[in-house]
């Protein structure tokens, strides 16, 4: 599949899906809360997208080659698990983290965001980790621009990471977006320097490092969504959609409640 440059008007939609996608998590922010199941966060998310802002669900019965559908509208991944959590019964306790990804449709275009959450105050352990990834896609974010190349990105997530002694997960990675959920290029979180695809003006994808506390490897669960770590060590991910400039990136999954870059940036 071929990489796509999107003219004025496509970025333009991509603004607003993208958009919507954060302030989703803008609205979902305050219920994040002990004593709260991971079901009915997504059921929330779910009725704001469909009623609010008449958005679709993106991951809702969504089916890539070899996968089941994926039943609910959102992921929410908690403490071990690194990526596609399947929201569900299981109720948030003080000191949880989790990520809740989501990604909303909008008049045909796709806006992908996830943030970290603690629940209640979270260890210096938790807390670490989830500053560490957030500098990792923030790194990654920083060398978008005409003329880089995809390689770039991950070597700075990679570099980071494992100077801090973690761990970059291999086998899920960043993705061109627009009118389809996943497309070329794929954007890895680790890599080489001046390797890969050459960045033009035009071309969105996500950036959305998932990085271990321990070691690297996952393991699926039977329910063929579910990712963890083998090591059952805690997991964090951060992710924002991302256009390329003539000049840099404008990161396109902004709302009122984004957080700002870290301070180096
Ligand atoms: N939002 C995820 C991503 O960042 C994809 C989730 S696929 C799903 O690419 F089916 F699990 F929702
Ligand atoms: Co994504
Ligand atoms: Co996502």
């Amino acid at each position: 599949m071929a990489v796509t440059i999107k003219n004025a008007y496509e970025i333009g939609m991509m603004r607003v899906a993208c958009r919507l996608a954060s302030e989703v998590l803008d609205f979902i922010t305050p219920y994040v809360c002990a004593g709260i199941s991971t079901g009915e966060l997504d059921r929330l998310c779910h009725e704001y997208m469909i009623k609010k802002q008449k958005t679709i669900p993106a991951p809702l019965h969504y089916q890539p080659p070899g996968y089941p559908p994926y039943p609910k509208a959102t992921c929410i991944s908690v403490n071990d698990t690194i990526c596609h959590g399947i929201p569900g019964e299981k109720v948030l306790k003080i000191g949880d983290s989790l990520n809740i990804d989501i990604t909303v449709i909008k008049d045909g275009y796709y806006g992908d965001t996830s943030r970290m959450f603690i629940v209640g105050e979270g260890s210096i352990l938790t807390k670490r980790l989830i500053q560490v990834t957030f500098e990792c896609m923030w790194l990654g974010i920083a060398q978008v621009k005409k003329g880089a190349y995809v390689g770039d990105i991950g070597h700075a997530i990679q570099t980071y990471a494992e100077a801090q002694g973690y761990s970059v997960v291999r086998e899920y990675c960043g993705h061109g977006i627009g009118k389809v959920f996943h497309e070329d290029p794929q954007i890895l979180h680790y890599g080489r320097p001046n390797t890969g695809l050459k960045l033009q003006a035009g071309m969105i994808f996500t950036i959305e490092p998932m990085i271990n506390a321990g070691k690297c490897d996952s393991r699926t669960m039977p329910d063929r969504w579910t990712v963890k770590t083998r090591d059952r060590s805690l997991s964090a991910q951060w992710e924002h959609t991302v256009l390329v400039t003539e000049t840099g990136y404008e990161v396109l999954t902004v709302s009122a409640n984004t957080q700002k870059p870290p301070d180096n940036h």
